[in-house]
Protein backbone atom coordinates (compact mmCIF):
# COMPACT_ATOMS: atom_id res chain seq x y z
CA UNK A 1 0.00 0.00 0.00
CA UNK A 2 1.48 3.45 -0.95
CA UNK A 3 -0.51 5.32 2.03
CA UNK A 4 -1.19 3.52 4.89
CA UNK A 5 -3.31 6.08 6.57
CA UNK A 6 -4.46 3.51 9.48
CA UNK A 7 -0.64 3.17 10.34
CA UNK A 8 -0.13 7.00 9.75
CA UNK A 9 -3.23 7.44 12.48
CA UNK A 10 -1.46 5.04 15.53
CA UNK A 11 1.54 7.71 15.03
CA UNK A 12 -0.57 10.22 16.62
CA UNK A 13 -1.54 9.99 19.96
CA UNK A 14 -4.55 11.95 20.02
CA UNK A 15 -6.18 10.51 17.28
CA UNK A 16 -5.33 6.31 18.12
CA UNK A 17 -6.73 7.43 21.62
CA UNK A 18 -9.69 9.20 20.40
CA UNK A 19 -11.65 6.95 17.83
CA UNK A 20 -14.79 8.82 18.28
CA UNK A 21 -13.27 12.03 17.13
CA UNK A 22 -13.45 13.40 13.85
CA UNK A 23 -10.87 15.66 13.63
CA UNK A 24 -11.52 18.09 10.62
CA UNK A 25 -9.86 21.31 11.96
CA UNK A 26 -5.91 21.07 10.44
CA UNK A 27 -6.41 24.84 8.96
CA UNK A 28 -6.52 25.88 12.47
CA UNK A 29 -3.70 23.49 14.12
CA UNK A 30 -2.41 20.41 12.93
CA UNK A 31 -2.48 17.17 15.38
CA UNK A 32 1.59 15.87 16.41
CA UNK A 33 3.37 12.62 15.61
CA UNK A 34 4.79 10.72 18.16
CA UNK A 35 8.33 11.70 16.77
CA UNK A 36 7.75 15.53 17.15
CA UNK A 37 6.43 14.84 21.04
CA UNK A 38 9.44 12.29 21.51
CA UNK A 39 12.04 15.48 19.97
CA UNK A 40 10.44 17.92 22.09
CA UNK A 41 10.10 15.91 25.20
CA UNK A 42 13.90 14.46 24.48
CA UNK A 43 15.34 17.66 24.02
CA UNK A 44 14.22 19.15 27.51
CA UNK A 45 15.18 15.81 29.29
CA UNK A 46 18.70 15.22 27.67
CA UNK A 47 19.85 18.30 25.77
CA UNK A 48 18.07 21.42 27.67
CA UNK A 49 20.78 24.16 28.24
CA UNK A 50 20.70 27.96 26.75
CA UNK A 51 21.78 28.68 23.00
CA UNK A 52 24.95 30.52 21.83
CA UNK A 53 25.89 31.39 25.60
CA UNK A 54 27.62 28.50 26.88
CA UNK A 55 31.26 27.38 26.61
CA UNK A 56 29.72 23.87 28.78
CA UNK A 57 29.50 20.75 26.50
CA UNK A 58 25.41 20.78 27.22
CA UNK A 59 24.94 23.83 25.89
CA UNK A 60 27.40 23.15 22.70
CA UNK A 61 24.83 20.42 21.92
CA UNK A 62 21.57 22.79 22.42
CA UNK A 63 23.05 25.23 20.21
CA UNK A 64 23.60 22.61 17.59
CA UNK A 65 20.37 21.09 17.85
CA UNK A 66 19.45 24.30 17.37
CA UNK A 67 20.98 25.11 14.40
CA UNK A 68 20.58 21.80 12.42
CA UNK A 69 16.93 22.74 13.13
CA UNK A 70 17.30 25.90 10.82
CA UNK A 71 19.05 23.77 8.33
CA UNK A 72 16.55 21.40 8.56
CA UNK A 73 14.00 24.32 7.80
CA UNK A 74 16.22 25.76 4.44
CA UNK A 75 16.16 22.52 2.82
CA UNK A 76 12.33 21.91 3.53
CA UNK A 77 11.80 25.58 1.60
CA UNK A 78 14.89 24.96 -0.55
CA UNK A 79 16.53 28.37 0.59
CA UNK A 80 20.15 28.61 -0.66
CA UNK A 81 21.60 28.99 2.96
CA UNK A 82 20.30 28.52 6.64
CA UNK A 83 20.89 32.18 7.83
CA UNK A 84 17.84 33.18 5.71
CA UNK A 85 15.72 31.06 7.88
CA UNK A 86 14.85 33.34 10.79
CA UNK A 87 12.94 31.32 13.72
CA UNK A 88 9.77 33.19 14.94
CA UNK A 89 6.66 32.56 17.39
CA UNK A 90 5.19 31.50 13.93
CA UNK A 91 3.57 33.18 10.43
CA UNK A 92 2.11 35.99 12.53
CA UNK A 93 5.63 37.57 13.78
CA UNK A 94 7.29 36.48 10.82
CA UNK A 95 4.61 39.25 9.07
CA UNK A 96 5.10 41.52 11.95
CA UNK A 97 9.05 41.41 11.82
CA UNK A 98 9.06 42.45 7.87
CA UNK A 99 6.34 44.71 8.31
CA UNK A 100 7.92 46.94 11.04
CA UNK A 101 11.82 46.13 10.17
CA UNK A 102 11.69 46.40 6.28
CA UNK A 103 8.29 48.37 6.09
CA UNK A 104 9.65 50.53 8.84
CA UNK A 105 13.01 51.59 6.96
CA UNK A 106 11.91 51.68 3.27
CA UNK A 107 8.24 52.54 3.16
CA UNK A 108 7.57 56.32 2.62
CA UNK A 109 3.92 57.98 1.96
CA UNK A 110 2.61 57.51 -1.22
CA UNK A 111 4.04 54.05 -1.90
CA UNK A 112 2.00 50.80 -2.13
CA UNK A 113 1.35 47.78 -0.11
CA UNK A 114 -0.68 45.39 -3.08
CA UNK A 115 -2.87 42.88 -0.71
CA UNK A 116 -5.69 39.85 -1.94
CA UNK A 117 -8.88 40.18 -0.80
CA UNK A 118 -8.46 36.81 0.60
CA UNK A 119 -5.73 37.35 3.27
CA UNK A 120 -5.61 36.23 6.94
CA UNK A 121 -5.66 39.48 9.32
CA UNK A 122 -2.33 38.47 10.04
CA UNK A 123 -1.16 39.27 6.29
CA UNK A 124 -3.49 42.92 6.89
CA UNK A 125 -3.39 44.02 9.84
CA UNK A 126 0.61 44.85 10.47
CA UNK A 127 0.63 46.27 7.01
CA UNK A 128 -1.93 48.52 8.09
CA UNK A 129 -0.57 49.44 11.00
CA UNK A 130 3.33 50.37 9.11
CA UNK A 131 0.83 52.06 6.67
CA UNK A 132 -0.20 54.33 9.42
CA UNK A 133 3.05 55.83 10.47
CA UNK A 134 4.82 55.90 6.87
CA UNK A 135 1.94 57.23 5.14
CA UNK A 136 1.65 54.07 2.04
CA UNK A 137 -1.31 53.01 1.50
CA UNK A 138 -2.89 49.65 1.22
CA UNK A 139 -3.83 48.79 -2.54
CA UNK A 140 -6.73 45.90 -2.81
CA UNK A 141 -6.26 42.62 -5.52
CA UNK A 142 -10.07 41.37 -6.11
CA UNK A 143 -10.87 37.66 -6.11
CA UNK A 144 -13.95 36.23 -8.32
CA UNK A 145 -16.58 34.73 -7.22
CA UNK A 146 -15.32 31.21 -7.26
CA UNK A 147 -12.86 32.53 -4.65
CA UNK A 148 -9.90 32.56 -7.64
CA UNK A 149 -7.59 35.33 -7.02
CA UNK A 150 -8.50 38.10 -10.42
CA UNK A 151 -4.63 37.69 -11.40
CA UNK A 152 -5.33 40.14 -14.28
CA UNK A 153 -6.35 42.72 -12.17
CA UNK A 154 -3.46 42.40 -9.55
CA UNK A 155 -0.65 42.67 -12.09
CA UNK A 156 -3.08 45.65 -13.50
CA UNK A 157 -2.87 47.06 -9.93
CA UNK A 158 1.30 45.86 -9.51
CA UNK A 159 2.68 49.65 -10.68
CA UNK A 160 5.84 51.53 -10.00
CA UNK A 161 4.29 52.92 -6.70
CA UNK A 162 3.87 49.40 -5.42
CA UNK A 163 6.51 48.61 -2.90
CA UNK A 164 5.69 45.37 -1.39
CA UNK A 165 2.96 42.43 -2.39
CA UNK A 166 1.69 40.45 0.49
CA UNK A 167 -0.29 37.64 -0.94
CA UNK A 168 -1.36 33.91 1.00
CA UNK A 169 -0.07 31.00 -1.20
CA UNK A 170 -2.97 29.14 0.02
CA UNK A 171 -6.35 31.02 1.79
CA UNK A 172 -6.93 29.31 4.94
CA UNK A 173 -10.55 30.36 4.85
CA UNK A 174 -11.81 28.59 1.36
CA UNK A 175 -8.28 27.05 0.56
CA UNK A 176 -7.90 28.35 -2.63
CA UNK A 177 -4.24 28.09 -3.85
CA UNK A 178 -3.06 31.05 -5.91
CA UNK A 179 -0.25 31.34 -8.64
CA UNK A 180 2.47 33.01 -6.56
CA UNK A 181 5.23 32.43 -8.78
CA UNK A 182 3.61 34.40 -11.57
CA UNK A 183 2.83 37.07 -9.10
CA UNK A 184 6.26 37.18 -7.89
CA UNK A 185 7.08 37.60 -11.22
CA UNK A 186 4.93 40.45 -12.10
CA UNK A 187 6.02 42.31 -8.93
CA UNK A 188 9.59 42.26 -10.17
CA UNK A 189 8.98 43.87 -12.91
CA UNK A 190 8.00 46.64 -11.46
CA UNK A 191 10.62 46.33 -8.71
CA UNK A 192 8.52 45.39 -6.08
CA UNK A 193 9.14 42.66 -3.63
CA UNK A 194 6.87 39.90 -2.50
CA UNK A 195 5.79 38.48 0.48
CA UNK A 196 4.13 34.99 0.24
CA UNK A 197 1.64 33.81 3.48
CA UNK A 198 2.37 29.89 3.42
CA UNK A 199 0.94 29.54 6.65
CA UNK A 200 -1.76 26.85 4.56
CA UNK A 201 0.68 25.46 2.01
CA UNK A 202 3.63 24.01 3.54
CA UNK A 203 1.87 21.43 5.13
CA UNK A 204 -0.09 20.08 1.69
CA UNK A 205 2.42 20.57 -0.58
CA UNK A 206 6.19 21.33 -1.25
CA UNK A 207 7.03 25.20 -0.78
CA UNK A 208 9.99 26.02 -2.72
CA UNK A 209 11.46 29.85 -2.52
CA UNK A 210 13.36 29.51 -5.27
CA UNK A 211 11.12 28.50 -7.37
CA UNK A 212 8.24 30.73 -6.63
CA UNK A 213 11.19 33.73 -6.19
CA UNK A 214 10.06 35.24 -3.46
CA UNK A 215 11.71 37.76 -1.75
CA UNK A 216 10.06 36.69 1.91
CA UNK A 217 8.17 33.63 2.94
CA UNK A 218 6.24 32.74 6.53
CA UNK A 219 4.94 29.72 7.92
CA UNK A 220 4.01 28.09 11.10
CA UNK A 221 5.05 25.04 12.76
CA UNK A 222 2.38 24.21 14.39
CA UNK A 223 0.07 23.97 11.34
CA UNK A 224 2.37 21.61 9.65
CA UNK A 225 2.57 18.84 12.78
CA UNK A 226 5.51 20.92 14.87
CA UNK A 227 4.75 22.19 18.13
CA UNK A 228 3.05 25.71 18.84
CA UNK A 229 4.67 28.79 19.22
CA UNK A 230 7.13 28.20 16.57
CA UNK A 231 7.54 29.58 12.80
CA UNK A 232 9.89 30.88 10.50
CA UNK A 233 10.48 33.70 8.26
CA UNK A 234 12.24 33.31 4.97
CA UNK A 235 14.06 35.89 3.46
CA UNK A 236 16.69 36.45 0.63
CA UNK A 237 19.75 36.93 2.46
CA UNK A 238 20.52 40.51 0.48
CA UNK A 239 17.52 41.68 1.92
CA UNK A 240 17.75 40.51 5.54
CA UNK A 241 20.93 41.80 5.98
CA UNK A 242 19.75 45.55 5.39
CA UNK A 243 17.00 45.01 7.63
CA UNK A 244 17.27 46.88 10.90
CA UNK A 245 16.25 44.61 14.11
CA UNK A 246 12.79 44.40 14.96
CA UNK A 247 12.96 43.16 18.76
CA UNK A 248 15.97 44.05 20.79
CA UNK A 249 17.89 42.70 23.65
CA UNK A 250 20.12 39.46 24.45
CA UNK A 251 21.70 37.13 21.82
CA UNK A 252 20.93 39.61 18.63
CA UNK A 253 23.76 42.18 19.80
CA UNK A 254 27.56 42.25 18.92
CA UNK A 255 28.73 45.04 21.60
CA UNK A 256 26.50 46.76 23.61
CA UNK A 257 27.97 49.98 25.47
CA UNK A 258 26.05 52.83 26.36
CA UNK A 259 27.52 54.82 23.73
CA UNK A 260 26.17 52.87 21.50
CA UNK A 261 25.17 48.82 20.02
CA UNK A 262 26.28 47.03 17.21
CA UNK A 263 24.30 43.92 16.52
CA UNK A 264 24.98 40.29 14.74
CA UNK A 265 24.51 39.64 11.43
CA UNK A 266 21.83 37.53 10.24
CA UNK A 267 19.72 35.46 10.89
CA UNK A 268 20.60 35.85 14.69
CA UNK A 269 20.32 39.65 14.46
CA UNK A 270 16.16 39.08 14.53
CA UNK A 271 16.26 36.55 17.29
CA UNK A 272 16.02 38.96 20.61
CA UNK A 273 16.01 36.65 23.60
CA UNK A 274 16.03 32.88 24.50
CA UNK A 275 13.60 31.36 21.30
CA UNK A 276 11.96 28.37 21.62
CA UNK A 277 14.81 26.32 21.52
CA UNK A 278 12.71 22.90 21.81
CA UNK A 279 10.08 23.89 19.71
CA UNK A 280 12.59 24.73 16.94
CA UNK A 281 13.95 21.05 17.47
CA UNK A 282 10.24 19.64 17.11
CA UNK A 283 9.93 21.73 14.09
CA UNK A 284 12.73 20.01 12.43
CA UNK A 285 11.26 16.57 13.76
CA UNK A 286 8.53 17.41 12.16
CA UNK A 287 9.62 18.74 8.41
CA UNK A 288 11.07 15.31 8.62
CA UNK A 289 8.31 13.84 9.46
CA UNK A 290 5.85 15.51 6.86
CA UNK A 291 8.31 15.44 3.87
CA UNK A 292 8.77 11.34 4.27
CA UNK A 293 5.30 11.33 3.65
CA UNK A 294 5.33 13.26 0.58
CA UNK A 295 4.09 12.93 -2.08
CA UNK A 296 1.91 9.80 -1.17
CA UNK A 297 -0.12 12.20 1.65
CA UNK A 298 -0.76 14.98 -0.75
CA UNK A 299 -2.37 12.75 -3.26
CA UNK A 300 -4.44 11.29 -0.46
CA UNK A 301 -5.78 14.75 0.66
CA UNK A 302 -6.70 15.67 -2.91
CA UNK A 303 -8.55 12.43 -3.29
CA UNK A 304 -10.41 13.31 0.02
CA UNK A 305 -11.18 16.74 -0.88
CA UNK A 306 -12.98 15.32 -4.07
CA UNK A 307 -14.29 12.47 -2.25
CA UNK A 308 -15.93 14.41 0.90
CA UNK A 309 -17.03 17.66 -1.31
CA UNK A 310 -19.18 15.25 -4.16
CA UNK A 311 -20.64 13.67 -0.82
CA UNK A 312 -21.37 16.48 0.56
CA UNK A 313 -23.05 17.84 -2.76
CA UNK A 314 -24.88 14.60 -3.40
CA UNK A 315 -26.50 13.70 -0.17
CA UNK A 316 -27.02 17.65 1.21
CA UNK A 317 -28.60 19.32 -1.79
CA UNK A 318 -29.22 22.93 0.30
CA UNK A 319 -25.47 22.78 0.99
CA UNK A 320 -23.51 25.74 -0.13
CA UNK A 321 -19.77 25.87 -1.02
CA UNK A 322 -17.91 28.94 -0.67
CA UNK A 323 -13.61 28.98 -2.42
CA UNK A 324 -14.86 26.33 -5.34
CA UNK A 325 -11.14 27.67 -6.87
CA UNK A 326 -9.50 24.52 -9.54
CA UNK A 327 -6.47 24.85 -7.71
CA UNK A 328 -8.02 24.10 -3.94
CA UNK A 329 -6.27 23.00 -1.00
CA UNK A 330 -8.49 20.33 1.72
CA UNK A 331 -10.64 22.99 2.94
CA UNK A 332 -14.29 23.00 2.92
CA UNK A 333 -15.55 26.39 3.66
CA UNK A 334 -20.01 25.90 3.87
CA UNK A 335 -23.55 26.99 5.08
CA UNK A 336 -25.52 24.68 5.50
CA UNK A 337 -29.14 25.61 4.08
CA UNK A 338 -29.97 29.28 6.51
CA UNK A 339 -28.71 27.13 9.59
CA UNK A 340 -26.49 29.67 11.29
CA UNK A 341 -22.41 28.04 10.85
CA UNK A 342 -22.40 28.49 15.22
CA UNK A 343 -25.44 26.05 15.28
CA UNK A 344 -24.01 23.83 12.62
CA UNK A 345 -20.50 23.74 14.52
CA UNK A 346 -21.65 23.03 18.01
CA UNK A 347 -24.27 20.37 16.98
CA UNK A 348 -21.25 18.68 14.99
CA UNK A 349 -19.68 18.74 18.39
CA UNK A 350 -22.38 16.79 19.41
CA UNK A 351 -21.19 13.97 17.20
CA UNK A 352 -17.39 13.99 18.03
CA UNK A 353 -16.41 16.05 14.62
CA UNK A 354 -14.43 18.85 15.10
CA UNK A 355 -15.01 22.22 12.49
CA UNK A 356 -14.05 25.66 12.70
CA UNK A 357 -17.37 28.16 12.30
CA UNK A 358 -16.81 32.27 11.93
CA UNK A 359 -14.75 34.51 9.82
CA UNK A 360 -12.00 32.31 9.98
CA UNK A 361 -9.70 36.06 10.88
CA UNK A 362 -10.95 36.78 6.99
CA UNK A 363 -13.31 39.48 7.61
CA UNK A 364 -12.31 40.98 4.22
CA UNK A 365 -12.91 37.88 2.94
CA UNK A 366 -16.28 37.55 4.75
CA UNK A 367 -17.50 40.68 3.42
CA UNK A 368 -16.67 40.33 -0.26
CA UNK A 369 -18.49 36.85 -0.22
CA UNK A 370 -21.72 38.73 1.54
CA UNK A 371 -21.44 36.77 4.47
CA UNK A 372 -20.24 36.95 7.96
CA UNK A 373 -18.95 33.58 8.44
CA UNK A 374 -18.93 29.49 7.17
CA UNK A 375 -18.32 26.63 8.62
CA UNK A 376 -14.66 25.25 8.05
CA UNK A 377 -14.04 21.25 7.62
CA UNK A 378 -10.27 20.88 7.12
CA UNK A 379 -9.10 17.73 6.18
CA UNK A 380 -5.30 16.70 6.54
CA UNK A 381 -3.58 13.60 5.31
CA UNK A 382 -4.20 11.52 8.69
CA UNK A 383 -8.17 11.81 7.64
CA UNK A 384 -9.59 8.72 6.34
CA UNK A 385 -12.45 8.22 4.18
CA UNK A 386 -14.65 6.73 6.57
CA UNK A 387 -14.12 10.30 8.60
CA UNK A 388 -15.42 12.10 5.90
CA UNK A 389 -18.55 9.59 5.53
CA UNK A 390 -19.02 10.23 9.39
CA UNK A 391 -18.85 14.13 8.56
CA UNK A 392 -22.03 13.78 5.72
CA UNK A 393 -23.40 11.49 8.23
CA UNK A 394 -23.44 14.07 11.39
CA UNK A 395 -24.73 17.20 9.03
CA UNK A 396 -26.93 15.34 7.80
CA UNK A 397 -28.74 14.51 11.33
CA UNK A 398 -27.80 18.26 12.23
CA UNK A 399 -29.96 19.14 9.44
CA UNK A 400 -32.90 16.81 10.59
CA UNK A 401 -32.87 18.83 13.59
CA UNK A 402 -34.28 22.63 12.27
N1 LIG B 1 -5.25 30.73 10.95
C1 LIG B 1 -5.78 29.57 11.57
C2 LIG B 1 -7.07 29.13 10.93
O1 LIG B 1 -7.30 29.39 9.78
C3 LIG B 1 -5.90 29.70 13.03
O2 LIG B 1 -7.86 28.49 11.57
Amino acid sequence: MLFDVEKIRSEFPLLRGNAKLVYLDSAATAQKPQCVIDAVSEFYARDNANIHRGLYRLSQTATTAFERARERVAKFLNARESRECVFTRGATEAINLVAASWGGANLREGDEILLTEMEHHANIVPWQAIAERTGAKIVVAPIFDDGSLDVPAMKNLISEKTKIVGITQTSNALGTVNPVAEICAAAHTAGALVLVDAAQSAAHFAVDVQAIGCDFLVFSGHKICGPTGIGVLYARAEILEKMPPYQFGGDMIDVVDFAGTTFRGIPGRFEAGTPNIAGAVGLGAALDYVSALRPHAQAHESALLSYATEKLCTELPEIRIFGTAKEKASVISFHLGDIHPSDVGMLLDTFGVAVRVGHHCAMPLMKRLGITGTVRASFAFYNTFEEADRFVAALKKVRGMF
